[in-house]
């Protein structure tokens, strides 16, 4: 799976640098050049002998420690196709998102400009001080994909968020982030994601449990794929692509018109309110004696049936969250819609769906076609359902 690509993991100071030991010999096992840089400190937790013999190669800890005519911080950064720092501590993390690079580790981020992983390990405190929390959005808004840290006994003593996530979870996104292709490279993806928000009065709303994960990872899937995106969204996110920020149906369908007509891709995975307040109260409502309170709504625009009246270039794929009947319900949508794909998900399951971090859905296309994607992340569901809509 891993042949022939070139992974550099930069490791420091944490007690999980352990753990990264297990995650060289499976790449190695699996067919990957391992390059490992280390932090001085991290030396102090796994031995250069230790991480030597199992990437079986030279170890870089000191940037001035130069054997070719090329500073090793700009070679190592050329010829590795990813970059993993794990574990990354909250010093390294503040370090490169902020463009310091006074060691090789931090000096080879510096100069990285691939795809760039970062599993971090701290202590709760740490991992929830603000200065990290921004260093860690910068770093995401930039492209780095963060493998956000578990929960449980920490090795400090403690009790909370800071353990470095499983090697399984970090072997799988190193895997999966290599294994993209380019079939996206020139394509301009826009997706919608998150609940809409139609406003009762100043302080009131209707709204829905999206959570707005599943349009985001097929943003970021699309990127990792070479695609120019754009992420129409309720939620707020940080990414290195065009994000307009929407609150209601017709902020949402105003941005998509204003997309559509350069778009190639248009997938609607936001939940969009069926209804909006008839008349929007300019002041607070206030309580009345009465036991009864009527808001009228009316019908906002279906926006995903507009644009597929529009189209003319532009493949439309449509989302349908369904409560019971998924297929009947998702066959009936599609033709009235008039999307060219429908992907179906079932809402009355928890493990899935809304604010879950996984999903199952089944792919419908305008000739009848029916593809299920097993349960999964919705990372790696985002990216199926693009490799589906390119085959
Ligand atoms: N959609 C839209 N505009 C709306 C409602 C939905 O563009 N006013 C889009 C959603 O983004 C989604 C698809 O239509 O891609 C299906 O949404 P869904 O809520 O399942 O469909 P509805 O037509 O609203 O049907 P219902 O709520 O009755 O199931």
């Amino acid at each position: 799976m891993l042949n022939g690509k070139n992974i550099l993991i930069g490791i420091t100071g944490g007690i999980a640098a352990y753990k990264i030991c297990d995650l060289i010999r499976r790449f190695k096992k699996n067919g990957a050049n391992v390059k490992v840089t280390a932090t001085p400190n991290a030396l102090n937790f796994v031995t250069k002998l230790t991480l030597q013999n199992l990437s079986q190669n030279e170890i870089y800890v000191e940037e001035f420690d130069i054997k070719e005519w090329k500073p090793e911080h700009i070679s190592l950064a050329d010829e590795a196709d990813i970059m993993l720092i794990a574990p990354a501590t909250a010093n390294t993390i503040s370090k490169i998102s902020n463009g310091i690079a006074d060691n090789l580790l931090t000096s080879i981020a510096c100069a990285f400009s691939k795809k760039m992983i970062i599993a971090p390990a701290m202590n709760c405190n740490m991992w929830n001080n603000p200065a990290i929390k921004e260093n860690i959005r910068v770093l995401k808004s930039r492209g780095a994909e963060i493998l956000e840290p578990e929960s449980g006994f920490l090795a400090c003593g403690y009790t909370g968020k800071g353990r470095l996530c499983s090697v399984d979870k970090i072997y799988n996104s190193v895997v999966e982030a290599l294994n993209y292709s380019d079939k996206l490279k020139g394509k301009k993806v826009v997706v919608t994601s998150g609940g809409t928000v139609e406003d009762i009065d100043p302080v009131r709303y209707i709204s829905n449990y999206s959570s707005g994960k599943m349009g985001f990872s097929i943003a970021n899937s699309a990127r990792d794929m070479g695609a120019e995106v754009t992420l129409i969204t309720t939620k707020d996110f940080d990414a290195p692509y065009k994000i307009i920020k929407v609150k209601s149906a017709i902020d949402m369908q105003d941005a998509l018109n204003s997309e559509f007509d350069t778009a190639d891709y248009v997938i609607m995975a936001a939940a969009v309110a069926d209804y909006r307040v008839k008349n929007y109260s300019e002041q607070k409502i206030k309580k009345t004696d009465s036991e009864n309170l009527t808001l009228e709504l009316v019908k906002n625009p279906d926006i995903l049936k507009s644009l597929c009246e529009k189209k003319s270039h532009q493949i439309v794929v449509g989302f349908c969250a369904e409560s019971e009947n998924l297929l009947e319900n998702a066959k009936e949508k599609i033709s009235k819609k008039g999307c060219d794909y429908l992907v179906a998900n079932d809402i009355s399951r928890s493990d899935i769906g809304f604010s879950s971090d996984d999903n199952e859905v089944t792919i419908l296309d305008k000739s009848g076609n029916i593809k299920k994607l097993e349960k999964a992340s919705k990372r790696v569901i985002a990216r199926k359902i693009l490799e589906y809509l390119n085959e």
